[in-house]
């Protein structure tokens, strides 16, 4: 794809949007989608209550007075922010009998939404007889310094350079050592959920804060998704596989659509015919709708659930599977005819749009920041190799470095993340280091490649499931699970408990 080369300003300003646009795959840096489904229950409660209120029969909104920079003693180093954190304690056995703290570590978003889509906290709660807290990221959502302040927060460097995961670590144990002596819960175990980049989050949290937290469930967290440690193919060869796994026609379909729209994009006529086959609302040169189909097959793949699910989109259960459907039925149309009924499922499954508009920009779950995160830390590397579903691009590292020192004038710190949290023989030095934290994956997520899918020692456990999207695990249950969904979780469950069993036995040493 010619783009690979080609700095438009225009591309730049999209380069790390998760709603990619002229993009190579190389470029495309997708956000970690948050588990599905609302709970069908929860989506009447939760637009009945949307006001300003603080309770919405989920949770209580809170917010914390939290230090701006914890590695500093400088005057600006002292400010103070806002930070939210919900809250919920229905079910929660008290203080006095040391009961136990679930707390979420937040996310690249509003908590609300991750909090709305992890389910397997709430309903874990009455058993457990836990409090949940469910703690937002700096920068995101309602907790953005500077007083709230988004222009100024995201300005430059000189005010997002705050925004790192060390802080946001740094944040939730000063949120939690104090909300704990707040409510005099001193004693109660602390448990740590994540998923995505906040299952990264958690895994890196029990590892350094061991004294904060007794363990970590870290769902689909890619913690070795970094420089030297995997293939940057990974990602686009498992969900070509995905695809290919519904049919190897589905696979050759898309695999043969990017020279055919590549070609008609040399034409007007040509730009006629994709207008006309796509439904768009206006004339977009091909690259646009090359980013926007590549969106479609890696957020479906992302999500690639056993029941319907709602997390950017509405969609089917099994939509890779129900997207090859659509493209065998299209089986005596065109080339674009059957794309078209493919990517239908995934932007236009409630059947309400009337065109697409393939530079829509909004950003209803507030994702935006990951874009400086990718330009600072989070050097995640993503190419696509020639035998691959999709255009071959190679990962550049300088082409990343460029667009960050374009946007931001900053340059990346490829390295930091694993000199900090490791990455490098991490089986070696987990198993001496670390303990009592359950990664999960669900091999058909593209994110899996970068997950830890071995286990490392006796507390420190895979659960791998062949079928699982990304953090499938933490969605809430539903009647039409499948028998592996329900094991995965049970196990979880069963490792929880014991963590939580030694921890007392302990304490009472
Ligand atoms: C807390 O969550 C439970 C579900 O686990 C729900 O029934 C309850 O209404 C919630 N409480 C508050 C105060 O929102
Ligand atoms: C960053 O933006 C602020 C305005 O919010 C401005 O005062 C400051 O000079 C800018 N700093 C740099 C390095 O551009
Ligand atoms: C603990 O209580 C103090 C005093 O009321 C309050 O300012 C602070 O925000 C509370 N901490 C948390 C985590 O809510
Ligand atoms: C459509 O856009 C392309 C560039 O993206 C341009 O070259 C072409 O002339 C446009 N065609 C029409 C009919 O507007
Ligand atoms: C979206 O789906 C509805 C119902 O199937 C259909 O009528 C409409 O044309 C579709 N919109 C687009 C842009 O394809």
């Amino acid at each position: 794809m010619i783009l690979a080369t080609l700095f438009s300003p225009l591309s730049l300003l999209l380069l790390l949007f998760f709603s990619i646009s002229t993009l190579s795959f190389s470029h495309f840096v997708p956000t970690f989608p948050s588990s599905s489904k609302f709970h069908p229950e929860l989506t009447t409660q939760l637009s009945r209550s949307s006001s300003s209120s603080s309770s919405n029969g989920l949770y209580e909104t809170k917010f914390f007075t939290q230090t701006l920079d914890h590695f500093d003693y400088t005057p600006q180093s002292n400010h103070k922010f806002q930070q939210r954190y919900l809250f919920n304690d229905t079910h929660w056995g008290g203080a006095n009998n040391n009961a136990p703290i679930f707390v979420y570590t937040g996310n690249e978003g509003n908590i609300e939404w991750f909090t709305q889509n992890t389910g397997f906290m709430f309903e874990n709660a009455p058993r457990f007889q836990a409090l949940l807290v469910f703690i937002e990221h700096r920068f995101y959502g309602k907790s953005v310094p500077f007083g709230g302040n988004r222009e100024v927060a995201y300005a430059n460097t000189s005010t997002l350079g705050y925004l790192s995961s060390t802080q946001a670590l740094a944040d939730y144990a000063t949120l939690i050592i104090d909300l704990k002596k707040n409510i005099s819960a001193i004693d109660s175990p602390v448990v740590v959920f994540g998923g995505s980049y906040g299952g990264m989050l958690a895994a890196w949290f029990r590892m350094k804060y061991p004294h904060v937290t007794i363990g970590a469930l870290a769902s689909s967290a890619p913690i070795l998704h970094f420089p030297g440690l995997v293939s940057p193919y990974v990602f686009s060869d498992t969900i070509a596989n995905d695809f290919r796994s519904e049919g190897e026609n589905c696979y050759n379909v898309i695999k043969s659509s990017w020279k055919q729209i590549e070609d008609a994009g040399k034409t007007d006529k040509g730009l006629k015919l994709l207008q006309k086959s796509f439904r768009l609302c206006k004339n977009y040169s091909s690259d646009f709708l090359e980013g926007w189909l590549q969106s479609a097959w890696t957020y479906t793949a992302m999500t690639d659930y056993p029941t319907p699910s709602n997390f950017m989109n509405p969609l089917p259960a099994y939509p890779i599977r129900k997207m090859c459907e659509a493209i065998e039925k299209e089986k005596k149309r065109s080339a674009f005819e059957k794309l078209y009924a493919a990517a239908n499922i995934y932007y236009n499954y409630s059947g309400s749009a009337t065109c697409f508009d393939l530079d829509d920009h909004s950003d209803p779950h507030d994702l935006g920041g990951w874009q400086w995160q990718a330009c600072s830390e989070m050097i995640m590397p993503l190419g696509v190799r020639k035998e691959s579903m999709f255009p071959e691009s190679e990962w550049s590292y300088k082409s990343r470095s460029d667009s960050c020192q374009f946007y931001y004038n900053t340059t990346p710190r490829p390295h930091w993340i694993t000199t900090e949290f490791g990455g490098y023989h991490i089986h070696q030095v987990l198993k001496r280091s670390a303990s009592n934290i359950i990664f999960f994956n669900g091999l058909r997520d593209p994110w899996s490649g970068g997950g830890v899918l071995k286990s490392i020692s006796k507390t420190l456990v895979a659960i791998v499931a062949k079928e699982g999207a990304h953090h499938v695990d933490l969605r809430y249950s539903t009647k039409e699970d499948p028998k592996w969904l329900t094991h995965v979780r049970e196990k979880e469950i069963k490792i929880i408990a014991s963590w939580i069993k030694r921890y007392y036995r302990d304490l009472q040493l």
